[in-house]
């Protein structure tokens, strides 16, 4: 079976100052369909620049990225724009909300870039809330949310163009224990529900959760296993 990601090969290179800065380098990963997986690794490894790559919001130096049968390394920004807006739901750390729309028009605003009617989005929206526990939040502005439940929005807006993968950049990294668990909790039932995650972490109990841990060193894989099931 084709796999869902497949990179090859991928490297990342900085010009900074007339020094090339060599971020990633040859990177080999493939995972498939409703894969659980965590990317750990020291501060600066890389791994923010590889999701961001695998997310298409940058592109490779070197290397080949097929998302399912298509091959996304050689396209130009627009061409990916499109691609990221139907296939992937992208997570971060800091939540990027829209800080004057309310949680509905966050969730739904991706949906913009789809042939859709404003009812069908705002149907969409809706459900995707409810999904993540949050339909009688639909009308508050983020800062009328907690931490938490800004962080549930942004799950919501990732989720509701139905992407073929999650993607998150540190999700729980803003927040504290108790809402971390929820937070997990939700990303629990998305995979069992039939999601493909991704999510970077730098807490060991969040990657032991997670079915596969990557670790990546210095722009390299250095490891690459399963946990056992724990169920
Ligand atoms: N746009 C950029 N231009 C130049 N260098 C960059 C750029 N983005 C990242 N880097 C460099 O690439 C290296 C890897 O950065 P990256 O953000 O991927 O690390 P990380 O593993 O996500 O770290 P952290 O755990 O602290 O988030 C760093 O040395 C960083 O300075
Ligand atoms: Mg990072």
């Amino acid at each position: 079976m084709t796999p869902m990601l497949n990179v090859k090969s991928l490297h990342k290179r900085y010009a900074m100052a007339g020094e090339d800065l060599h971020v990633l380098r040859g990177i080999d990963i493939q995972i498939r369909e409703n894969e659980y997986v965590a990317i750990t690794g020291p501060s600066g490894s890389g791994k923010s620049t590889l999701m961001n790559i695998l997310g298409c919001l940058d592109r490779p130096t070197e290397g080949q990225y097929l998302l399912g049968d298509q091959d996304v390394s050689g396209m130009d920004e627009q061409t990916l724009a499109l691609v990221r807006n139907r296939r992937i739901g992208f997570v971060f750390q800091s939540f990027n909300l829209m800080p004057r729309e309310s949680a509905l028009n966050n969730v739904a605003h991706p949906l913009r870039y789809r042939r859709m009617s404003r009812s069908e989005r705002r149907h969409r929206a809706l459900a995707a809330l409810a999904r993540v526990g949050l339909a009688d939040r639909a009308t508050h502005l983020p800062n009328q949310l907690s931490g938490g439940q800004r962080q549930r929005v942004a799950i919501a807006r990732a989720l509701c163009g139905e992407p073929s993968i999650l993607l998150a950049d540190e999700p729980t990294g803003n927040l504290d224990s108790a809402t971390t668990a929820d937070i997990m909790n939700l990303f629990d039932s998305l995979w069992s529900e039939g999601s493909t995650i991704v999510m970077i972490t730098h807490e060991p109990d969040i990657a032991e959760r997670c079915r596969r841990v990557i670790r990546i060193e210095d722009g390299r894989i250095s490891s690459d296993r399963l946990n056992p099931v724990h169920d």
